[in-house]
């Protein structure tokens, strides 16, 4: 069967089958070391957050929540890959269901509400995978801890994955966990960020292991929050921001689909948002785009609005698997 014929089918089930589908293809094709095959782009290697990333095409969180197909993932060359999001605890998520198609549009309304394994299962994962590159584990909180308890779930799980992890994501964009995004703001931001600088330097002092930490925001935040979260950002020296997570708002979209777009009609903003960062940010805090990229020329433009590297979720569902290798060469 062609690559084609079998995308096309894959894109006729529903879509949290075929994620499970499609990820277990490639996890025998890569054991098969049938993704051997695909080019790998001469690109010279960048440091960002003191890490060396060998291309600038990342693979953004939620495709593989649980660490399960990080060598499989990472056969198709991209730069870093960035697992989870992953809870203290493993939790079911919300009901089915909660994955939503839109392809003429190329995006996807998702509401799954950190459906994961938990830390403990994630960790051991990690611990036999034979991916050496750069490994980004991105960290929430619990949907039955309450707000005001959150920083402990973070902490946590920071303190669980980061000896493992080359950085750790905060993600505290999720509009999918009841309030989750109270905690972009205020006091509760400046608690957050603070305990885990404790917790990073601890980890410093005591493993020698130096672990950045990077922060996932919306793209519905105002400039006045903008301008605020980028103060508390920088104040706290955090190692680099992922703008964006998914958006509340429709552009141009008539589903009423509740939960998070993705894809093509996030572009615009997410890619403002970038701008607006690029400015309000010191040069040495790395921004990471997330958000619309759906071709080589939405990638370059990320690049070019400001973005040090990129991660790529719907782009690929819709793009296929060969799409990474095509985005670096594009870029090299
Ligand atoms: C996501 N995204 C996401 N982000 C995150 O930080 N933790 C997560 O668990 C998930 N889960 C998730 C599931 C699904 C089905 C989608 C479509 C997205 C958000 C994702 O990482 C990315 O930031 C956004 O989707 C925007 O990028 P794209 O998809 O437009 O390239």
């Amino acid at each position: 069967m062609s690559y084609n014929l079998l995308q096309k089918l894959l894109l006729t089930l529903e879509p949290e089958l075929s994620h499970s589908i499609a990820l277990n293809l490639l996890y025998y094709a890569d054991k098969l070391g049938l993704l051997a095959c695909l080019p790998q782009a001469k690109v010279s290697p960048q440091v960002y957050m003191g890490l060396t990333f060998p291309n600038k095409v990342g693979l953004a969180a939620g495709m593989d929540k649980n660490g399960d197909y990080i060598d499989a993932l990472a056969a198709l060359r991209f730069g870093f890959i960035e697992i989870g999001t992953v809870t203290p605890q493993p939790q079911l998520g919300n009901p089915k269901p909660r994955i939503f198609r839109l392809p003429e549009q190329q995006a996807l309304i998702n509401c799954l509400g950190f459906n994961n394994k938990g830390i403990d299962y994630v960790v051991q994962k990690i611990k036999t995978t034979k991916f050496k590159g750069v490994l980004g584990v991105n960290i929430g909180k619990n949907a039955s801890t309450p707000i005001t308890e959150a920083i402990a779930d973070y902490h946590y799980c920071f303190d669980c994955a980061a000896p493992y992890a080359s950085y750790i994501t905060i993600n505290i964009s999720s509009p999918n966990t009841a309030q989750l995004r109270k905690l972009q703001y205020g006091d509760l931001l400046l608690q957050l960020l603070s305990v885990l600088k404790a917790a990073q330097s601890k980890l410093l002092q005591q493993k020698n292991k130096y672990v950045p930490l990077v922060v996932k925001i919306a793209p519905d935040l105002t400039m006045h929050e903008l301008q605020q979260l980028a103060t508390a950002l920088s104040i706290n020296q955090i190692d680099a921001v992922i703008a964006t997570n998914t958006t509340l708002a429709r552009p141009q979209i008539t589903e009423k689909h509740v939960g998070g777009l993705s894809g093509k009609p996030l572009y615009p903003r997410s890619t403002a948002v970038i701008r607006i960062l690029r400015k309000l940010l010191p040069p040495e805090i790395t921004i990471i785009a997330s958000g619309g990229i759906t071709s080589m020329h939405h990638a370059a433009a990320k690049l070019k609005a400001g973005a040090d590297l990129i991660q790529i979720y719907t782009g690929l569902i819709y793009q296929g698997p060969f799409w990474p290798a095509k985005l670096i060469k594009s870029l090299a």
